[in-house]
């Protein structure tokens, strides 16, 4: 009897429970129904799909990125349907914006309605808990921790880059010829972020089966891959995982490991300088190993990869543009002088050209994905013409490529999709309009979340590029190496977009 009074009671609970969130959700749809209205929004383009549930996005999207031509596709469907669309993607309604007024509202005017969604479970395996994958105090907590470090009175005379840089010239020289640039900017950019960041560098370019940088960098690869498989599946992304990830994750947890036992125990009290060290700062503000493994990864995320990538395309650029080169050359010629420093780098007109140019065809991360925690709006793509508000539910993933944005014509002008550094001193299209001059250009993204290491990158890029042109006379294509309109080559595309075949380089 007593069991059946139980039963009815819990009953009526489940059913008053289940009336209540329906009546939240037709609550909530009306509200957003009346906001939508009051703010005269209207839907954006759909891209249209050929089978039910949008499966055959996720069938186009895993093809192309079998067949290294994943932006390609992306940027395709942005012509095909509109620089805001909406798509059914797994059952699910998302939204792709290349608009920069949207993407000030995404980034920066509604930040508090936006949130990075299923980011953290996505990556934690291999992230763990850092600036990435938090948000609200404990965000704020982590970039409080390295925003000391990246002030750029930490790296102003360039010392942090000297070793690294003299280790791949020395790598260089004793390839005697052709050699793959990308390999060894993932290992220079490797050996500078240990060096800063934690004291110690780990010298991967001198001795890379001593550091275990190998094993560490095909772990870091193959669980970046995974990740970005997760990340395609939206809300599924837990089908995605198994050994192989879960060995890739431990290996690359070993070497932060190993990054925080050797700096820990090392004896500090000869150091000279009275510099910032990341990993002291990390260690006194987390509360146990696990955190600062968690800060550690992130960071070395944030400052390899994308640093990495920027100078390969850099030099795949130039020697496929032997023009570029030369100029180049001269313009760090007349600014070159003894005991080179941060502003001396600034001063360069030219390279900083070059490096703005480069970062516009092949921002180092080409998506990113942000999802609204409230319902809210996006200024502009809805309606036939295009230019009415757009309504985003609460739940919506939306997703942003500033790739594919860097390439819109009436941004950067007709010829959007050519490398020519010049444009940057002419009236472009994109400037015609305070926000588009804001909002279009963003390969540190912006906002509240904007890159915090971003003028350390450009140093630190700007430093390597100067070096190596000084060093090396002559900077060529090798013979049989292909040129393709820019933007036709096959690009790896993990949380990084990369050369699927390397930057060959000669240097004889
Ligand atoms: C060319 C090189 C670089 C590019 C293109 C780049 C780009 C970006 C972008 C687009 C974001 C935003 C990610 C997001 O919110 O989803 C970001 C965040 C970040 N970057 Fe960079 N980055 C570069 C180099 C670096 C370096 C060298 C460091 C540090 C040493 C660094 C540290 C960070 C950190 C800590 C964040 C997270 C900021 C936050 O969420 O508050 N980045 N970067």
């Amino acid at each position: 009897m007593v069991h059946l009074y139980l039963t009815s009671t819990t009953l009526s609970a489940i059913l008053a429970f289940v009336i209540y969130r329906i009546s939240r959700v037709i609550r909530e749809r009306k509200n957003d129904h009346a906001i939508a209205e009051s703010h005269g929004c209207l839907p954006a383009p759909r891209l249209q799909n050929q089978r039910p549930f949008g499966v055959d996005r996720l069938e186009q999207i895993f093809r192309a990125d079998t067949e290294s031509r994943l932006m390609e596709l992306f940027l395709f469907h942005f012509r095909q349907t509109g620089s805001t669309l909406e798509q059914v993607f797994l059952g699910t309604k998302a939204f792709d914006t290349i608009e920069p007024a949207n993407l000030e509202a995404l980034l920066s005017t509604n930040f508090k309605d936006i949130g990075m969604g299923p980011r953290r479970d996505i990556t934690f395996p291999m992230f763990g808990d850092g600036i990435f994958t938090q948000e609200g105090s404990a965000w704020k907590h982590s970039r409080d921790m390295i925003r000391p470090q990246l002030m750029h009175k930490q790296y102003e005379d360039l010392e942090v880059f000297r070793q690294p840089t003299d280790d791949l010239i020395q790598n260089i020289v004793e390839s005697e010829g052709i050699v793959d640039l990308q390999e060894l900017f993932f290992r220079m950019t490797l050996d500078v972020t240990t060096a800063f960041l934690f004291g110690e560098s780990v010298r991967s370019l001198k001795a890379p089966e001593k550091t275990g940088e190998q094993t560490f960098a095909d772990a870091f690869n193959t669980a970046q891959s995974y990740i970005i498989k997760r990340y395609r599946l939206l809300d599924l992304y837990w089908l995605i995982g198994g050994k192989t990830f879960r060995k890739a994750c431990d290996d690359v947890h070993n070497f932060a490991d190993q990054i925080i036992e050797r700096n820990l125990s090392r004896d500090h009290s000869d150091d000279s300088s009275q510099k910032y060290v990341f990993l002291d700062a990390v260690a006194k503000g987390s509360a146990d190993r696990t955190a600062m493994r968690g800060q550690i990864i992130n960071i070395l995320a944030a400052g390899r990869d994308t640093t990495a990538c920027l100078l390969s395309w850099t030099f795949f650029l130039l020697v496929r543009h032997p023009a570029v080169m030369e100029k180049l050359r001269s313009d760090i010629a007349k600014h070159m002088r003894s005991g080179l420093n941060r502003n001396d780098l600034r001063s360069m007109d030219y390279l900083q050209k070059v490096i703005k140019e480069t970062l516009r065809l092949y921002p180092s991360l080409p998506v990113n994905t942000r999802t609204a925690i409230n319902s809210t709006i996006l200024p502009t793509g809805g309606g036939p013409d295009r230019k009415s508000p757009v309504f985003i539910p609460k739940g919506s993933a939306i997703a942003y490529s500033v790739y594919s944005m860097h390439r819109r014509p009436d941004l950067y002008g007709m010829d959007a999709e050519i490398f020519r550094p010049e444009r940057w001193d002419e009236d472009m299209p994109i400037n015609q309009n305070s926000i588009n001059a804001k909002w279009g250009y963003l390969p540190f993204n912006g906002g509240p979340r904007i890159c915090i290491g971003m003028d350390f990158a450009l140093t630190e890029a700007a430093y390597t590029i100067v070096q190596l042109l000084q060093r090396f006379p002559s900077i060529k294509l090798p013979e049989g190496e292909l040129v393709e309109l820019v933007g036709v080559e096959k690009q790896l595309t993990t949380l990084v977009v990369s050369i699927t075949n390397g930057c060959k380089v000669d240097f004889r």
